[in-house]
């Protein structure tokens, strides 16, 4: 049977247990460890009762403050939005040319233009324009399938490439793999890597694949590959390409041409953002 006894050395009773002699003292919590954890269960319950903690079937049980992340998010957004809009409609006032001229404006169409562009179109031309060899053309450059005004990245971005929105921008290159035989698309790929070097100008016409061009490209891409706008044909006389130089991704391109594509941005821009864009990319380097 457990004797409780008082311990000699420290005064306490012991709870009466014992191992090989060994007591164990019944010491009581402090008291200031029970105040706290009583105060922190006060604390908790206050905290349950003003911020939304409960779930019901439809949502949370809001509390009595009524806070929500979203909420506050909504505030700062409309706070913002109410600092902005001076500058945007500043933005909307002038026209796209003279946007430059207006050195605070040009800032904030900077910082405003970067955001977007980061936030829509990074994942595809990648953080500041590069673009991605093979899928995504570079924006930075003066290459242009499409047009580098502010007006023509405008149109570009609010409609998209090659989409299902009716005012996308469309065309297709032939798909010359049934109509020439392998050995006219080797020819004309050699033709075409021809284009960009001065030095053939002249010896360039007796090749092969120069006729074969002529007949089934220059509509396109114009008599010496300076590419069409029309039709969103790249140039070929220059060192940049959309799908690769080498003689390989030419062949690839002729017989099976891959037509890539962009989405409609319309509904998910507003004019003042793609005011911004439009000034953003063309600032990036290649703007004309
Ligand atoms: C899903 C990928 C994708 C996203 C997102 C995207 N783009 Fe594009 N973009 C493309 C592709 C692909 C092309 C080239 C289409 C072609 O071959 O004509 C292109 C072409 C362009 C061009 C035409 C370039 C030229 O040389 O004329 C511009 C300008 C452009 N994008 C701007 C933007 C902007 C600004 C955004 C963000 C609002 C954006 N893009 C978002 C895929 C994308
Ligand atoms: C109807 C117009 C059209 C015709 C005709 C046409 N192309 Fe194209 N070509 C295009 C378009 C549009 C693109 C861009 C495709 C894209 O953006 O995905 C393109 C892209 C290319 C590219 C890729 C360029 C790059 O920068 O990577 C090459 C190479 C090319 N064409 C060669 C030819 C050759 C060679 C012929 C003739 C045998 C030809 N094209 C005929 C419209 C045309």
């Amino acid at each position: 049977m457990a004797q409780r006894e008082r311990d000699a050395l420290t005064g306490r009773l012991t709870t009466g247990h014992e191992w090989d002699g060994i007591k164990e003292l019944s010491t009581p919590i402090p008291t200031w460890w029970i105040t706290t954890f009583l105060i922190s269960i006060m604390v908790a319950l206050i905290y349950l009762w003003l911020m939304p903690s409960f779930a019901t079937t439809k949502s949370l049980e809001p509390g009595l403050l009524g806070w929500s992340s979203r909420g506050e998010l909504r505030e700062e957004q409309a706070i913002a939005a109410a600092a902005q809009a001076p500058w945007r409609q500043r933005l909307m006032a002038v026209p796209l040319e003279e946007v430059s001229k207006d050195e605070e404006l040009r800032r904030f169409v900077q910082a405003g233009g970067r955001a977007l562009f980061n936030e829509n179109c990074a994942p595809c031309h990648g953080v500041g324009g590069g673009g991605q060899q093979g899928q995504f053309p570079a924006l930075l450059d003066d290459d242009w399938l499409w047009g580098g005004k502010p007006a023509d990245i405008i149109q570009t971005v609010r409609h998209g490439i090659r989409n299902t929105d009716e005012e996308s921008r469309q065309s297709a290159m032939p798909v010359f793999g049934d109509s020439l035989s392998k050995e006219q698309i080797a020819n004309v790929a050699d033709y075409v890597l021809t284009l960009a070097d001065k030095s053939k100008a002249d010896s360039r016409a007796a090749l092969p694949g120069a006729t074969l061009f002529k007949d089934n490209c220059a509509g396109c891409h114009g008599e010496n590959g300076e590419g069409g706008r029309d039709f969103g044909a790249p140039r070929l006389n220059d060192a940049i390409w959309l799908y690769g130089g080498s003689r390989d991704a030419i062949i690839h391109q002729i017989t099976s041409p891959r037509m890539g594509s962009m989405p409609s941005f319309a509904s998910r821009l507003n004019e003042e953002s793609l005011r911004m864009l439009a000034l953003y990319v063309h600032g990036l380097g290649g703007g004309e």
